[in-house]
């Protein structure tokens, strides 16, 4: 019944396929050459409903010369089962037609193709659970906001590009890079009582990075920021390549720490966990990402949400924001839009699509978390240099004003969302405390 034989033969194809089109070509966990069946019935994909209606129309690609049978479908995604030959053509074909990179997701096996199915059933519930946050720490946020620095976000990028400018999964660099930035976030956590930083580790080299800030009233409660430590350039059959992955995602990493900064410098005592996440091995499928969500939900843990910051630094809209409105929950992307419209009056935002699980906010939102994903333009008019050996500092101006924009709105988020306004008690060691005031308390809900 299962078949992972096309593994072995494919995946060097898949590699250089990612190559020639620029686009990655998901695979599943790698799984050992000793483990692979010898089936011939094809391979298992899960791939957008949109694009499956595509392929089905294709003369060209046929499962044993018969048009694709959708076996299984939820939230507008579809799984069926193709012939391993076909794989180019069906990446060719979604990149020609939809637009886009990563259209698809191959299975090793079909269990762990319902596994994937599974997740996105559970996705589904995390849209139509729909979280009530407020926005009522006006006080709180017009204190630290000023004190996000333009140029630590800068030097962040510029500290990671240059002296990690190989952030792969598998690369020595790439650990050494993940080890960075614990180090960063410890030397900002020193002085403070009960912060927490630790590597996570995973099947592979890379570790992920967790930050805790334990939470005083609601400490079961946590509120996630993350976004991806590692990078890739060229594909990935020369772990050698030089991968700057300035904006994808040095950007997303420096506003994170700049948050931490500042939240930590002032002695930030939120009532909810707040845990910021640097995750390993995102660009080879979630990886990282995926293990934390996957462990949060078998701990039975309630996160109530997750922000993901995945490109910062590059202003290619009108708009200076975009809030991802697919694989990721409504009523927090609307909140997100209020939390701009609040304190970031000088800016503007759009929604769009990616059109698939585009970055690590998938990995919750298929554990049923609500996440949301803000991003530095519309989709498609973000950094054309990403996963080049050309993303570096350059195409961002050598500036991160673009980036300083999100610290703002990570910001705001991160307070208000563990800290809510019937809290009286100072939840700031150095002298601060909350207020509430009527005129900003909103409820949002959809
Ligand atoms: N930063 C990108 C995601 C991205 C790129 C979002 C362009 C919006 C526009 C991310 O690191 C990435 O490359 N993701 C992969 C998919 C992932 C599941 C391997 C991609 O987009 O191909
Ligand atoms: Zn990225």
């Amino acid at each position: 019944m299962v078949t992972r034989q096309w593994t072995a033969r494919w995946r060097g194809w898949m590699l250089f396929g990612a190559v020639a089109l620029a686009c990655l070509v998901l695979i599943g966990p790698a799984q050992p050459a000793e483990a692979q069946g010898q089936g011939e019935e094809g391979v298992w994909i899960t791939v957008g409903a949109d694009a499956f209606r595509t392929l089905r129309g294709e003369e060209s690609i046929r499962f044993r010369g018969q048009a694709l049978v959708p076996v299984a479908q939820a939230e507008g995604v579809v799984l069926t089962q193709v012939d391993g030959e076909d794989l180019r053509a069906i990446s060719e074909t979604i990149h020609h037609a939809h637009r886009r990179c990563g259209g698809f997701m191959a299975h090793e096996s079909l269990a762990e193709a319902q596994e994937q199915m599974a997740r996105v059933a559970r996705g589904m519930g995390a849209v139509e659970g729909a979280p009530t946050y407020l926005i009522d720490q006006p006080a709180l946020v017009g204190s630290l906001s000023p004190q996000l620095s333009e140029s630590h976000i800068l030097g962040t990028i510029q500290s990671l590009s240059q002296d990690f400018n190989n952030r792969y999964y598998r690369h020595p660099s790439g650990v050494a890079g993940a080890e960075w930035i614990r180090d960063l976030w410890t030397g900002y956590a020193s002085g403070t009582l009960g912060v927490t930083v630790e590597l996570v580790s995973h099947s592979f080299a890379q570790p992920s990075v967790v930050l805790t800030i334990p939470g005083s009233t609601l400490a079961d409660e946590v509120v996630v920021l993350g976004g991806h430590l590692d990078s890739i350039a060229g594909g990935s059959s020369d772990p050698d390549f030089v991968a700057p992955g300035a904006d994808d995602n040095a950007s997303g990493i420096a506003v994170i720490s700049e948050v931490a900064r500042v939240l930590l410098a002032n002695g930030f005592k939120p009532q909810r966990t707040v845990k910021l996440m640097g995750y390993a091995a995102e660009e080879v499928g979630l990886r990282g990402s995926q293990d934390i969500a996957e462990a949060h939900a078998t701990g039975g843990i309630d996160v109530v949400s997750v922000l993901q910051l995945d490109m910062t630094g590059f202003q290619g809209s009108t708009e200076d924001m975009s809030l991802i409105d697919d694989f990721t929950n409504g009523p927090l992307t609307t909140y997100l839009g209020q939390l701009i419209t609040t304190y970031l009056t000088d800016l503007t935002f759009s929604t769009s699509s990616c059109g698939y699980a585009c970055s690590d906010h998938g990995a919750w939102h298929f554990e049923g978390y609500p996440a949301a994903f803000v991003f530095e333009a519309r989709f498609g008019q973000h950094n054309p240099e990403i996963h080049r050996t050309s993303d570096t500092l350059a195409p961002l101006g050598n500036s991160a004003a673009h980036a300083l924009k999100f610290a703002r709105l990570a910001l705001a988020y991160v307070v208000e969302t563990s800290v809510d306004g019937s809290e009286l008690a100072p939840i700031f060691i150095d002298g601060f405390e909350s207020g509430t005031t009527g005129d900003w308390t909103q409820t949002f809900t959809e």
